[in-house]
């Protein structure tokens, strides 16, 4: 390969990176979005090293970061502070910046020579907000940069797109179902019609599922990561979520019906269009029949045929902007993937092998100062 082809899924949650090694093979690397202060002690300090937990220090303090700053958290009984908040940089997080810096960094490292690429998903505009995609599409694109790639923008339903509807020549409609935001797309052989954001997701489900049966939102998000079925829960926080579930589906149905209903933008398509669903708010068994009995009763503006859950959903959106970065100029590339195995890593076959990332990804881990 002549130059390095990476994506980041930068989520309210999860930061995802992927990459194409060598044999044409996506690999995949996953960290929480988080991060905990902790006060270093000398007993803290050998706990730090014997568990090789992620951190950093900032200033003159500490700060476990990704899963160790939930880990962190679970020992102390604090909560972990986000760098971002409804699917942007968290404007009252000061740190904010700062912290993703280092989760990216952690992910993706530094460009190895000349023309490295990554391409990241950003949200689109969620409806009547401020314009806070532009500042948090702005600092990553420094971030990554600095880092010694030439960034690029992908809308998160268009890699939704990407990864779930190549048979359908990335024509259709994507949905990301993430953390912060339900982002929507629209596209017509990988032309964004439109593309918009709801601004109610899993945090939305967690917190008013919480306070309906006054239970911590970390609970309930607990039970609801835990294998959730939407069409049987089991006890009464099964049930508020379920219940918060079905009416978020609705509200989502009834957005991209209002947003659609006589708009021109859906007289390009004549015959019915497929729907793909991915991110970790779209796992729990029974979300895709919900959708597709609210959609029958709905009277959506454009015919579907097939509503699914694309593959490795909590994936599809790092796999999207993979494609996306592939499929854009890298001729030398794709002939050598298509040398190594006659399932080249063109758009048109996105899917080659996936290997699941490790557990606990790997960051240089960082002495601790003590003064
Ligand atoms: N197995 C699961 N079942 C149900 N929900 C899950 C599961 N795993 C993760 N989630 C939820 O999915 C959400 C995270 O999904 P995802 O990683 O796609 O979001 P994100 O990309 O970080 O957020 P956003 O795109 O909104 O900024 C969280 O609300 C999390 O609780
Ligand atoms: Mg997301």
């Amino acid at each position: 390969m002549d130059h390095e082809i990476k994506s980041l899924d930068i989520g309210t949650m999860h930061v995802i990176s992927a990459s194409v090694s060598a044999d044409c093979r996506i690999r995949f690397k996953k960290i929480r979005n988080a991060f905990l202060k902790i006060h270093v002690e000398q007993s803290m300090s050998q706990f730090l090293k014997q568990e090789e937990l992620q951190y950093a220090e900032i200033g003159e303090d500490l700060y476990a970061l990704g899963d160790s700053a939930f880990k962190m958290a679970g020992i102390t009984g604090k909560d972990v502070s986000r760098p971002m908040q409804d699917g942007v940089l968290n404007p009252k997080e000061p740190r904010a910046e700062i912290i993703l810096k280092l989760l990216i960094e952690a992910l993706v490292g530094k460009a190895q020579g000349e023309g490295a690429i990554c391409y990241y998903s950003i949200p689109a505009e969620p409806f009547q907000r401020e314009k806070r995609v532009i500042y948090h599409s702005g600092i990553i694109h420094t971030i990554l940069e600095d880092l010694g790639y030439k960034a690029v923008a992908v809308n998160e339903g268009l890699a939704v797109i990407y990864s779930g509807l190549a048979d359908r020549h990335f024509t259709g409609i994507g949905i990301s179902c993430g953390c912060g935001l339900i982002n929507v797309c629209l596209s017509r052989k990988a032309q964004v019609l439109d593309a918009f954001a709801i601004d109610r997701a899993g945090d939305w489900i967690d917190d008013n599922a919480s306070k309906a049966i006054g239970e911590p939102a970390h609970k309930v998000m607990l039970v609801k990561e835990g294998g959730l079925n939407l069409l049987s829960p089991q006890d009464r926080t099964e049930n508020a979520l379920a219940i918060y579930y079905k009416d978020l589906i609705q509200y989502v149905v009834e957005c991209i019906k209002d947003r659609w209903h006589d708009s021109g933008r859906v007289s390009h398509f004549d015959g019915p269009v497929n729907i793909v669903c991915a991110g970790g708010t779209a796992l729990p068994a029974g979300f895709i029949a919900i959708l597709r009995s609210e959609l029958k009763k709905a009277r959506f503006p454009l015919r579907v045929d097939q509503v699914s859950l694309a593959k490795d959903p909590l994936y599809a959106i790092a796999r999207g902007c993979l494609i996306g970065a592939v499929n854009d100029g890298s001729s030398h590339f794709i002939r050598q993937c298509a040398a190594h195995r006659r399932t080249a890593c063109r758009p048109k076959k996105p899917s080659p092998a996936v290997k699941k990332p490790r557990s606990r990804p790997k960051a240089r881990p960082r002495r601790i100062k003590r003064s």
